[in-house]
């Protein structure tokens, strides 16, 4: 081994592509970061061209190597974490057939009903844990066997986006457990994909990877990559996790007890469970998590951070602007203005089903919405409305793994919106525990050098890195609005039964 070992981490993001690299002791060295472009040909739809994840993979780390802050030799690993569920279809030459179909892609819908209807919810919990969402990679194929049979029928092979990269950093097709656990055919309870669900699907199962443990040495970096880079051929490729498992691992979640809440665009709720359970309504994510013999439980709302970003660049532009304008965080202001207001906005509530919901609703029809409005209410009431009505959406789904017998002590709280004394202490509230910060920063990419760090033997196991290097920090304990907050929780979690049918049949009411 290196005297100074250093583990590299590639997130492919949706965004763009992060990489960091990290020491022994956890450090990070640096990290740096290229973009990619998301097409939307038509509403709904979400696209991106493997190649650009693959070019973006090789430009980061070659500026990375080229700062010389790290020397290819001291490299000991590369781990790997991406965006979950885009399906990359490759043909016999193991060339891409069409671009890839992400995660926030919703054309999928009538296949997942279709599905839903002809297996039954039952026999889809039983088989892989999970309802079929339009995010899951295997309705994206049925809908290509639909509407796309040229490029259906050339199929050979079927990949995450992270392990596209990793093929072409490497040459061999290989997922995780973690990852493969969103595609819609894994079983996740035993670890391997779902002959039942494949047969039921008429889905050749040898289109399917091997799934190892994330923190498998799975691969080795090819000759064409190494020379890209500047990086050693044969260095370790590690098989790394979906993006939410990494960032559970970047966090510390590593048993049962311990749950996260990440509020980006999506706000995630992430438990780690020692036993294989699922909810008998489908209403959380129940998938393999990143360590050996663990699984977690996950709620996703798809607009938390969403909503108030959507918030201050609509209705804020001149408060965002003024903040800008004092070298401030343009978000911290609007964040100061809802400050000001009471608990509860005087009566305004927030619905924050911008662009449907998953959890704790599986309803890609949801709206969001304000409701309550007097002209007592100004813009920083509407603020503060947002901001509650994002983090009861989190309540709800911390809720649900309350009912699945996870008590956590106390939630880790991570995600931009997390460095808000206002956003931490309503969480704290609503959450009815105390909220900690960790010293983690890049949770996602950090929790992949864990797991390349790991599987090199730096670590002997996840939960001993995870100890080593991730420290709980700043701590905030519910406050005497705990009690007000308990009540306002169940005023909001009253609208949303009460609002669906209007926009779930729009024309039954015309
Ligand atoms: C997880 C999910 C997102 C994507 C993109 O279920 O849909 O986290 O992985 O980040």
């Amino acid at each position: 081994m290196a005297d100074r070992p250093v583990i590299l981490a590639v997130d492919v993001g949706t965004s763009g592509t992060k990489v960091l690299a990290v020491d022994a002791s956890g450090r990070v060295l640096h990290a740096t970061q290229s973009t990619h472009a998301c097409e939307h040909p038509r509403p709904g739809w979400a696209e991106q061209d493997p190649e650009q994840w693959h070019q973006g993979t090789l430009d980061a780390l070659k500026s990375l190597l080229g700062t010389g802050v790290v020397a290819a030799e001291d490299v000991v690993a590369i781990g790997l974490a991406g965006q979950m569920h885009g399906l990359v279809a490759l043909d016999e030459a193991r060339e891409v057939v069409r671009p890839a179909i992400l995660w926030n892609d919703q054309r999928s819908s009538p296949q997942c009903d279709r599905c839903t209807e002809a297996l039954g919810r039952t026999f889809l919990l039983e088989h892989t844990g999970n309802l079929m969402l339009p995010g899951f990679t295997v309705p994206k194929l049925l809908w290509m066997r639909e509407h796309e049979p040229d490029r259906f029928e050339s199929i050979r092979h079927v990949l995450l986006p992270k392990d596209y990269v990793r093929f072409r950093l490497g040459s061999r097709l290989v997922t995780d457990v973690s990852d493969a656990s969103g595609t819609g055919v894994f079983d996740c309870g035993r670890r391997d994909w779902s002959t039942a669900m494949l047969e039921a699907l008429e889905l050749p199962a040898d289109w399917w990877p091997r799934a190892g443990e994330s923190v498998e040495v799975v691969d080795h970096l090819g000759a064409g990559a190494a020379r890209a880079t500047g990086l050693l051929e044969g260095t370790p490729l590690v098989a790394g996790a979906g993006d939410q498992a990494a960032s559970g691992v970047g966090n510390g979640i590593t048993r049962e007890g311990l749950v996260s809440a990440t509020i980006g665009t999506s706000g995630v709720v992430f438990a780690s469970s020692d036993d294989w359970r699922y909810p008998e309504d489908g209403s959380l994510h129940a998938f393999c998590h990143a360590i050996p013999d663990t699984w977690h439980l996950m709620g996703v709302m798809l607009s938390a951070g969403g909503s108030f970003d959507w918030f201050c660049r609509s209705l804020m532009p001149d408060v965002m602007e003024r903040g800008r304008s004092e070298g401030r965080d343009p978000f911290e202001v609007v964040t100061e203005g809802a400050g000001r207001i009471e608990p509860g906005a005087d009566g305004l509530v927030f619905l924050p089903y911008l662009s449907g919901e998953r959890t704790p609703h599986v309803d890609p029809d949801a709206r969001g919405g304000f409701v309550g409005l007097t002209p007592r209410h100004g813009r920083d009431h509407l603020a503060r409305a947002v901001i509650e009505g994002a983090i009861f959406g989190l309540g709800d789904c911390l809720e649900l793994v309350t009912r699945m017998g996870i008590r956590p002590d106390s939630v880790r709280l991570s995600g931009g919106a997390a460095a808000s004394p206002l956003w931490r202490s309503i969480c704290a509230d609503v959450f009815g525990c105390p909220t900690v910060e960790t010293t983690t920063r890049e949770g996602t990419a950090y929790g992949a050098a864990i797991l390349a760090g790991t599987g090199v033997g730096l670590w002997p196991d996840v939960p001993t890195a995870c100890e080593a290097v991730v420290r709980e920090t700043r701590r905030v304990e519910p406050s005497g609005d705990r009690e007000r907050y308990r009540m306002l929780h169940r005023r909001f979690a009253a609208l949303y039964p009460a609002l669906r049918p209007w926009w779930s049949r729009p024309e039954g009411l015309e």
